[in-house]
C-alpha cells in the first residue's frame, strides 16, 4: 500500500474514533450523570436510603473536622471499591451516583483514629450527642504500660460507635506501640453494654487486636467529601487482612518468672542483647525481601512462656514458609554482616540455614506444607541422618517480643505444646534436637553422593 494512503488510513481512524469518544462523553453526561439512577435502576428506597447515610457521614465529618480529629477511612469495603480492581468493575456495579465509594450498602463506616496526635476532647462526644447521634465509647487496658514489672490497670478508649438513623460509624484508636507500629484494641463489650446497638459482627474492626505499619495518608475528596485515605490501598488492605495481633501473656510470664528467676548474670545480659540486635537484622533483612518469618522453637517458647528470650538459649530461632524462599536470601544476609554457618538440604527437602553473628547463632527454618501438617526439617552433618518436626497448621499473628513488631503462630499454645510436649512450661537445659523435641521423626538419610550439595558447613 502506497505511503499517503497508509497516513489518510490513519487519520481517518483517529478521527472516527474520536467522534466515538466524544459521543460516548456526550452521552454520559447527558443520560447517565444527569438521570436519577436509583429510580430507575435500584429498588425504591434506595436513593433515599443512601442519602441518610450520606447525610450522617458529613454531619460526622464536619464534627470530626471542628474536633480536629486525626482520622482516616479505614472502611474495608469502600477502600476496596476505591482500589484499582474494584474500579475496573464498577460498571456493574448499580450504585448511587453522589455516595458511590461511601454508600457501600453496608449499615457501617469504619474509620480509624491516630490516638498518639490528639488529645481526648469529650466536647466531640458531646457535641456529637447533640446533633442526634447515639453513643458507645468502648475502653480497655493499656497495654504500652503492661510489662513483666507491670500490669497495666488504666483504661483507654478503643473505639467509640456513633449511631444515626441505624446506620454505624465506627471510629478505630490506633496507638503508637515501642515497637514503632500501630496498634488497636479488641472491641469487647462489657455485661451492661446494649448488643443491639450496632451489628458488631459485621464490624471490620475489633474482632481482635490488630497491628499495623503507619499508613501514608492522602486527603481526597470521596462523593464530595474531604477524607483521608491511606495512599497505597492494597497495601492498607492486605495488612487489615493479616493484623491479626497477640499480645504476649504478662501476667503467665510473670508467674513463670517467680517459679523460675531470670538469670541476671553479665553473661546472660550480654547474649540477650545481642540476641535483640540479631532479631532486629534479620527482621530488617527479611522485610527489604518482603519474606515474612515468625518466631520459631525456643525463641517463640520464649515470647510464650516469659515475653523475652530464654538467656540459655544461645540462638535466635525463626521459620520460613518454603513457598516464600527466595536464592538472594544468603546474600542479603551476607551483606548485612552475618556469616552463612551452614547450610543444610534443598529447596525441595529439609532446607534449614543457619548464619551467625557476634556468637549468636541465627537458625532460618524452612516450613513445608503436607496435607494437614506444616513440617520442617533437621540435618545431623557427621552422619546425614535426617529428621522431621511436624507441627499442626498454623495461620500467621502479629506480636511484639524485644520492642519489635513480629509474627508468631497465632495457634501458639498448638505450635509450643507440639515442639515441646505438655510441659513446655518447665525449663530445660539440656536439649538434644534430634531427641528431645516432642515432634520429631527420623526421616532417613541423604544419600552418601549428595553430601558435599547438601550438608554444607563453615
Ligand atoms: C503498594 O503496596 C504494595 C504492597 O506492599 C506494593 O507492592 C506496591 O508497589 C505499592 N504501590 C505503590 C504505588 O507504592
Amino acid at each position: 500500500m502506497p505511503r499517503v494512503n497508509r497516513t489518510a488510513v490513519l487519520s481517518l481512524l483517529i478521527v472516527s474514533s474520536s467522534v466515538f469518544l466524544l459521543f460516548q462523553l456526550y452521552y454520559y453526561r447527558k443520560y447517565v450523570s444527569k438521570q436519577p439512577g436509583p429510580h430507575i435502576l435500584n429498588p425504591a428506597g434506595h436513593l433515599s436510603a443512601s442519602h441518610v447515610q450520606w447525610q450522617t457521614l458529613k454531619k460526622f465529618l464536619a464534627l470530626a473536622q471542628h474536633f480536629k480529629l486525626p482520622l482516616f477511612l479505614a472502611d474495608t469495603a469502600a477502600l476496596s471499591l476505591l482500589s484499582q480492581d474494584a474500579l475496573r468493575q464498577r460498571d456493574w456495579l448499580v450504585r448511587e451516583p453522589h455516595c458511590s465509594f461511601l454508600c457501600t450498602g453496608r449499615p457501617i463506616t469504619s474509620f480509624a483514629l491516630h490516638a498518639n496526635l490528639w488529645k481526648y476532647d469529650p466536647g466531640f462526644l458531646l457535641a456529637a450527642e447533640q446533633k442526634g447521634f447515639e453513643l458507645l465509647e468502648l475502653r480497655g487496658e493499656d497495654p504500652r504500660l503492661a510489662s513483666l514489672d507491670t500490669l497495666s490497670g488504666e483504661e483507654i478508649p478503643l473505639h467509640f460507635l456513633l449511631r444515626l438513623h441505624s446506620y454505624i460509624i465506627q471510629v478505630v484508636f490506633l496507638y503508637e506501640r515501642s515497637g514503632n507500629y500501630l496498634w488497636h484494641g479488641a472491641l469487647r463489650l462489657k455485661a451492661n453494654v446494649d448488643r443491639s446497638f450496632a451489628p458488631f459482627k459485621l464490624l471490620d474492626y475489633g474482632r481482635h487486636a490488630g497491628a499495623y505499619d503507619r499508613p501514608e495518608l492522602i486527603l481526597t475528596v470521596l462523593d464530595g467529601l474531604d477524607v483521608r485515605i491511606p495512599l497505597n490501598l492494597t497495601r492498607f488492605l492486605h495488612q487489615q487482612r493479616h493484623a491479626h495481633f497477640l499480645e504476649c501473656r504478662y501476667r503467665d510470664a510473670r508467674n513463670f518468672l517467680q517459679l523460675y528467676p531470670d538469670d541476671s548474670s553479665a553473661a546472660a545480659v550480654e547474649f540477650r542483647r545481642k540476641a535483640k540486635s540479631l532479631l532486629h537484622l534479620a527482621a530488617q533483612t527479611l522485610a527489604r525481601l518482603e519474606i515474612p518469618f515468625w518466631l520459631s522453637s525456643g525463641t517463640c517458647l520464649g515470647w510464650f512462656r516469659q515475653c523475652s528470650i530464654i538467656s540459655y538459649s544461645r540462638d535466635v530461632d525463626i521459620g520460613i514458609f518454603i513457598s516464600d524462599f527466595r536464592p538472594d536470601i544468603i546474600t542479603a544476609f551476607r551483606d548485612a554482616g552475618l556469616s552463612l554457618k551452614h547450610k543444610f538440604g534443598k529447596v525441595e527437602d529439609s532446607l534449614e540455614l543457619s548464619f551467625q553473628s557476634n556468637s549468636v547463632k541465627l537458625d532460618i527454618f524452612f516450613f513445608y506444607e503436607d496435607g494437614d501438617v506444616f513440617w520442617n526439617g533437621g540435618t545431623q552433618a557427621k552422619s546425614g541422618r535426617k529428621f522431621k518436626y511436624i507441627f499442626p497448621r498454623f495461620s500467621l499473628c502479629w506480636a511484639e517480643l524485644l520492642e519489635l513488631k513480629v509474627r508468631v503462630p497465632c495457634e501458639t499454645l498448638d505450635y509450643v505444646t507440639a515442639n515441646y510436649g505438655a510441659t513446655w512450661s518447665v525449663p530445660v537445659r539440656s536439649w538434644d534436637w534430634k531427641s528431645s523435641p516432642s515432634n520429631v521423626q527420623e526421616n532417613g538419610v541423604w544419600p552418601v553422593d549428595e553430601w558435599a550439595e547438601l550438608i554444607q558447613v563453615y
